[in-house]
């Protein structure tokens, strides 16, 4: 029988399969706590089939796809099930895709998507399994992603 380590839901998003260690990522990027007061429930470091994997839990809220790409920059294992009347009515992985627009800042301080030129950041994805990127207009590649998200 499967262990549960955090109730079951009624309606919300539960973010599954997160990478060991970077729930508390997650959270910062849904604005947990600082724009969101909605009751979220975390699970660290809990054993899953391949290995461990961290776990959130938001109730009473529907992630939207911005949210869930850049989820996928730092979790790329992650599943988001959409929870309704405490069933799963939805079930997806998330999925980086081509170009990241907007979300990234480009650690090159003379790139123009750091000048004053209304120019938003905007970077290549290289790698999906293990995230990697590459800034379009500069090539630079930033190691610390989840630091860089906007
Ligand atoms: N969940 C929840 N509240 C519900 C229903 C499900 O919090 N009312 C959570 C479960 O605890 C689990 C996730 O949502 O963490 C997915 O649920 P389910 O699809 O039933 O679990 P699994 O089959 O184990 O999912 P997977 O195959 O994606 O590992």
């Amino acid at each position: 029988m499967k262990e549960l380590k955090i109730p079951l839901i009624k309606d919300g998003t539960v973010i599954d399969h997160i990478t060991a260690g970077n729930a508390v990522k997650v959270l910062h990027i849904l604005g947990i706590p600082k724009t969101s007061s909605s009751i979220v429930s975390v699970a660290m470091n809990v054993r899953s089939r391949l290995g461990k994997k961290d776990i959130v839990k938001v109730e009473n809220r529907e992630i939207d796809p911005n949210e869930v790409n850049k989820i996928a920059l730092i979790a790329p294992k992650a599943t988001i099930n959409i929870i309704r009347e405490y069933e799963v009515a939805k079930k997806y992985r998330v999925q980086l895709p081509d170009e990241i627009i907007g979300i990234v800042r480009c650690a090159n301080p003379t790139c123009v998507s750091n000048s004053s030129e209304p120019v938003k950041s905007r970077f290549i994805v290289t790698n999906k399994d293990e995230p990697q990127i590459k800034c379009y207009f500069c090539e630079r590649e930033p190691e610390d992603i989840a630091d860089r998200i906007i």
